[in-house]
């Protein structure tokens, strides 16, 4: 199977002796769903950014489909929804202008688009089942939707690696669920290659094939079948050590 992603090897430290991730060994193929969770603090938004290239591991190497990370060239091939990406604001943008956001290569303007980009805006909005409210400012619509919202941004470029940093902060239950189920359902129609991050995993966990659990290393990778009942409590996963 094609790798999206490979690490091998890889610590890294914001600072010169600090030990944020050691050790990690990473292989992900083109096309899997998989969730990555862990206690705070154990290195998930970090360990995407070094998945991402926005870091350079301090040991070890970082591949993205075949390439160093950091070097890697089709960025519009990734998209990234960083943690506590839902700002609310009081920015006046709607639905259909944050989804455009991500049609823009570097270098274009907005309201520049081009047919092709308008369709793509248009079919990301409707994936996500916001067509009725396309028009309607970001602002005005429940947390759960904005989630939505900048997902349609990340997928209107027409991404290879979708990688979404605790997509479900301060969305209920029930959106978690209905989240997870269109991840599911975009990792089925699209063969997207998507990375859910979460300290809780269970809306995902029945739909992902595999789950890596992240505490400075990886501490766990497989099924989430298999997960030891132990570790199914973040009590416990914070407490251990
Ligand atoms: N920009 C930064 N500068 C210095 N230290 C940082 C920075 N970002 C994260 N850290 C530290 O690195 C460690 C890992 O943080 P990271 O954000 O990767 O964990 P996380 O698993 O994503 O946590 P959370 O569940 O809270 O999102 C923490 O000890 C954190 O304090
Ligand atoms: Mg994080």
């Amino acid at each position: 199977m094609p790798l999206a992603v490979e690490l091998q090897g890889v610590a890294f430290g914001y600072r010169p002796g600090q030990r944020v991730l050691e050790g990690v060994d990473l292989r992900l193929g083109e096309g899997e769903f998989v969730a990555v969770a862990g206690p705070n603090g154990g290195g998930k938004t970090t360990l995407m950014r070094i998945v991402l290239g926005l870091e350079r591991p301090g040991e070890g190497t970082a591949l993205l489909f075949g390439e160093p990370a950091h070097r890697f060239s089709a960025r519009r091939a990734l998209g990234y929804l960083a943690q506590r990406a839902v700002v609310g604001g009081d920015a006046p943008a709607t639905v259909r202008e944050v989804v455009s956001a991500g049609r823009l290569a570097t270098g274009r303007l907005v309201g520049r688009l081009r047919q092709e980009d308008r369709r793509q805006v248009s079919d990301a909005i409707e994936r996500v089942g916001l067509d009725l409210v396309a028009d309607a400012p970001l602002k005005t619509l429940s947390g759960g939707m904005q989630q939505r919202a900048f997902i349609a941004k990340a997928l209107a470029g027409r991404p290879s690696l979708l990688v979404l940093d605790e997509p479900t902060t301060g969305v209920d239950a029930e959106s978690q669920e209905s989240l997870a189920q269109l991840l599911a359902d975009l990792h089925g129609e699209l063969g997207v290659t998507i990375v859910y991050v979460s300290h809780e995993f269970g809306a995902v966990e029945h739909h992902v094939q595999r789950l890596v659990l992240v505490r400075r290393t990886i501490v766990f990778d497989g099924s989430p079948h298999d997960l030891p009942g132990v570790w199914h409590d973040p009590g416990h996963v914070h407490a251990r050590e």
